[in-house]
């Protein structure tokens, strides 16, 4: 549905001395006020460690296809640097820092190694541009993990990056858990380091234990000793690797350590989506990431490590950009700014209006009119009515059932437009899946047979052929709802449509033969979509509701 606002319309200024549509961003003017008086620097480098530090997140491991393609991702995403691995930590790792430095991209490739030669060897095996070096330096891990004295701690920083210099690596320098080493031994090692020509040095908060203002403190005491450009790392332990991130850029990083959709070890790292946006709204900050590319790219590490993203995470969450509450969409459709302070489309997103219990009369309203559908004012009454005793039993209100229930309310007939008459599907060794289906849609008889990996995909791919070949499968879910070969399957497809995008229609069917209770689910949100269709094109005014 169109949720233009006016200023977004006609790129009006807005109220209050500040421009609305500008850069698409709408943040509060004391942040300038407070940031007016911090020297920061124009441009930050994003180093994204999702292919390391991202791969660390429990039960994720990627295989090395799946690795090229994030990189490659990544890459057109315009990150600064990628650290694409540990390859001293498996062949297979190895394996994939190598393709994904012999990629041709753009970005930096970065490889990690501890404080020794044979990590560094495994760096330079594979081919890549930079060493990040680390060796822990708090008083813990010294004394309890490394069993080291602080003179051989130094000793070891120094002769790692002396080699990955000596044999052509750029190299930058990680004192583990920095945030709890004392700060007189970290100047002690960034000098040395700094003597051998290490080219970046970075500051990790390894167990998330900073705060905002100490981060900005810490890092402008190093900033004050050392000439090497900084870097941050932060972790998520308290809720505050983003703001801490953006605390160490304000005193005194350059660069910023990061992943996709914040994955990482424990609660994961800095989400790079986050301090890019935050970045960029509040401290005007260049990046050289394409914003626009954001939520694909989150989509896709989704995909591959198999973490869903949670609806509410900020930027790319499936909530970010989505408006329930009356008061809240009378707002977004008068003016965007009202409730959204940025626009969706700057980070590859798209604004909803989500029918629900709190849902009032406008967004019903607007919902409708897109499809050209009119009540009286008596009649939306019922319907707002309805809309929110429908939703407050727990279930999802779609376009389709939105549409039944104004229909019902206008009197008009409701029942299925299309119908299964026939429907066959063969499987086995050696031989490809097939199904044919017959399908009566109101009156016009079509048939269709085709192939897939399985009956079940033969079989959508041959409903769709009969009924559209715009329609497309947007998600499809199987869930045992009882255990054994017998066992009961919920099934539930959600269809879109190429040709209208705003299209989504569920079905849902329960049953003992899981091909069977797939295609009663596809014939039931086929008929809801088929609705939306008719309606949205104006044809048979929409009168056939199932
Ligand atoms: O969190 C951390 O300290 C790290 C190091 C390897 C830099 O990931
Ligand atoms: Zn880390």
């Amino acid at each position: 549905m169109s949720t233009q606002s006016p200023s977004e319309k006609s790129g009006q200024e807005g109220e209050g001395g500040f421009k609305i549509p500008d850069k698409g961003v709408f943040v509060s003017e004391y942040n300038k006020k407070i940031l007016r008086a911090t020297r920061m620097p124009e441009r930050v480098k994003i180093l994204d460690t999702t292919l390391r530090d991202g791969e660390q997140t429990p039960n994720v491991a990627l295989s090395i296809d799946d690795k090229v393609k994030i990189a490659q991702a990544l890459d057109e995403l315009g990150v600064d640097i990628i650290e694409a691995g540990f390859p001293i930590n498996s062949e297979g790792e190895a394996e994939a820092v190598k393709r994904i430095a012999s990629s041709g991209l753009r970005s930096e490739i970065c490889a990690l190694c501890r404080a020794n030669k044979v990590d560094v060897d495994a760096a330079i095996g594979a081919g890549v541009d930079s060493a990040h070096i680390f060796l822990a330096t708090s008083k813990v891990h010294l004394e309890k993990k490394l069993k080291i004295s602080k003179d051989e701690a130094v000793e070891k920083a120094v002769t790692a990056v002396q080699y990955a210099k000596d044999h052509g690596l750029v190299t930058e320098f990680s004192c583990e858990d920095a945030t709890r080493t004392d700060l007189e031994f970290l100047h002690e090692v960034h000098k040395a380091i700094e003597e051998v020509g290490v080219e970046r040095i970075d500051i990790p908060d390894t167990v998330g234990v900073m705060t905002p203002p100490a981060m900005t403190e810490f890092v402008s005491e190093i900033r004050s000793k050392t000439k090497v450009p900084l870097a941050v790392h932060c972790h998520d332990d308290f809720g505050l690797s983003v703001a801490n991130s953006l605390a160490g850029v304000r005193g005194g990083a350059e660069e910023v350590h990061v992943t996709m959709n914040g994955l990482g070890e424990r609660a994961g790292n800095a989400a790079l989506e986050e301090v890019v946006m935050a970045l960029q709204a509040f401290y005007g900050m260049k990046t050289g990431i394409n914003t626009r590319k954001l939520a694909f790219v989150s989509r896709l590490v989704s995909q591959l490590t198999g973490i869903a993203v949670q609806p509410n995470k900020a930027i790319v969450g499936e909530n970010a950009f989505s408006h329930e509450a009356g008061i809240h969409v009378h707002g977004i459709l008068s003016e965007s700014s009202t409730y959204e302070p940025m626009r969706p489309e700057i980070v590859g997103k798209e604004r909803s209006i989500v029918l629900g219990k709190h849902s009032g009369h406008h967004a019903i309203d607007s919902r409708l009119k897109e499809y050209g559908i009119t009540l009286e004012k008596e009649q939306m009454k019922e319907l707002v009515k309805r809309v929110k005793k429908y939703a407050e039993s727990g279930k999802k209100l779609d376009d389709a059932e939105l549409f039944a229930v104004a229909y019902d309310i206008l009197g008009q007939e409701t029942e299925p437009v299309i119908r299964l008459e026939e429907f066959t599907a063969f499987t086995g060794l050696n031989f490809t899946p097939t199904a044919t289906v017959v399908l009566n849609i109101d009156g016009d008889v079509r048939r269709a047979s085709e192939t897939g990996v399985g009956p079940i995909d033969a079989s959508l791919s041959a409903m769709r052929s009969a009924v559209s070949k715009s329609i497309v499968l947007r998600q499809y879910r199987l869930e045992a709802i009882t255990g054994g070969s017998n066992a009961l399957c919920e099934v539930t497809v959600k269809l879109g449509d190429t040709e209208n995008p705003s299209i989504i229609s569920l079905g849902k069917s329960v049953g003992s033969d899981i091909v069977t209770t797939s295609v009663d689910a596809t014939v039931e949100a086929l008929n809801r979509l088929w609705v939306c269709k008719l309606t949205m094109n104006g044809k048979d005014g929409g009168r056939k509701v199932y």
